[in-house]
């Protein structure tokens, strides 16, 4: 049997190499690996704490269906769907919220970073753990691959499962008997950020730093971006250059470029620029063609939802069972 394995992403704006080598193409392998059965989400009602505004949270979706789509997350092989398409996400969330205590809440890194900034956060901010604890726990997940800063949100999940287990389960079966408690704990699968990929100016590439190279750039942005790569003059290799050039090359195959072109930074960020270019450029064209197509988007999406559907609503009639409420 295939493991469950579930990840997220809000829809907030231009996927950068940073998102890809971090995390986006650990997605396409772990789909590829046939090891699991995948469900890719748009987690656009997350995002809703930050983006509320309607033509913005339509192009972002799009855009974002369109980024893993590009990058090789393939409907045949993976359920791709937004978690607004499937209403028992925020079903379950509002369930898990009577069972799950403000101060528990009060403790998730997020809420106590807006906090510190004395921010004024909206209560779906404070309950942002709750219901990502619905969107895993409502496909019998075994596996979550996410990045570091993640991490406790699973926890929290693994929390809330538990709590839900013993409340509504734990005391109607003896201890041995544990086959029909309703949720499995997931795992989480911290994605090795690729030694953290640095940006153009060498701190880790962030969209805050203005520092990044777009994933889907045209050969004229990459070849703008690389040109302000920032250098240090003095050394032989360009410490930038190269950080960024070792995501598309082997540390072999750099040192003859670089042996050879001592420095020469202008040479260096010519041969960066083809790199760069000569690995976007496949999914560059794949992504045109499909953002020809929004129609074939939006029923690629609506497919997953009918997949996602039909697991979640079972398992929330298992769930409204378990409660008393069906
Ligand atoms: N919180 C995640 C992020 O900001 C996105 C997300 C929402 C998610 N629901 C999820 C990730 C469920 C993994 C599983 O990156």
């Amino acid at each position: 049997m295939k493991k469950n394995l579930l990840s997220g992403v809000k829809p907030t704006g231009t996927a950068h190499i940073g998102n890809y080598f971090g995390a986006m193409k650990q997605f396409v392998d772990l789909q590829n690996s046939g090891n699991y059965q995948c469900h890719f989400m748009i987690a656009d009602y997350h995002a809703l704490n930050l983006i509320q505004d309607q033509e913005q949270m339509k192009n972002l979706t799009l855009e974002l269906a369109l980024d893993y789509l590009a990058i090789g997350l393939d409907p045949k092989k993976s359920i791709l769907f937004k978690q607004s398409d499937v209403s028992a996400h925020t079903e379950l969330a509002w369930i898990f919220d009577t069972l799950v205590s403000m101060p528990y809440l009060m403790r998730a890194h997020a809420f106590k970073d807006a906090e510190a900034k004395d921010k004024e956060i909206s209560v779906g901010t404070f309950n942002y753990p709750v219901l990502m604890a619905a969107d895993i726990l409502l496909y019998n997940t075994d596996v979550v691959p996410i990045g570091q800063d993640q991490k406790q949100h699973v926890e929290y999940a693994r929390d809330i499962a538990q709590k839900f287990n013993h409340t509504f389960i734990g005391s109607k079966i003896d201890c041995v008997n544990r086959h029909d408690e309703i949720f499995k704990l997931p795992e989480d699968l911290i994605l090795k950020d690729v030694a953290v990929v640095p940006g153009i100016d060498g701190r880790k590439m962030s969209k805050s730093y203005n520092n990044i190279i777009p994933l889907f750039a045209s050969r004229e942005e990459i070849q703008k971006t690389v040109m302000g790569i920032v250098t240090d003059s003095g050394s032989d290799i360009p410490a930038n250059v190269y950080a960024i050039h070792k995501l598309f090359k082997t540390e072999a195959e750099l040192k003859l470029l670089y042996d050879a072109n001592k420095g020469k930074y202008k040479a260096l960020k010519e041969a960066l620029i083809e790199d760069i270019d000569a690995f976007i450029k496949p999914m560059r064209e794949r992504r045109a063609k499909l953002a020809q197509n929004p129609t074939m988007v939006h029923s690629i999406l609506l497919d997953g939802a009918k997949r996602a559907k039909d697991i979640a609503d079972k398992k929330l009639q298992e769930i409204k069972h378990a409660i008393g409420v069906l």
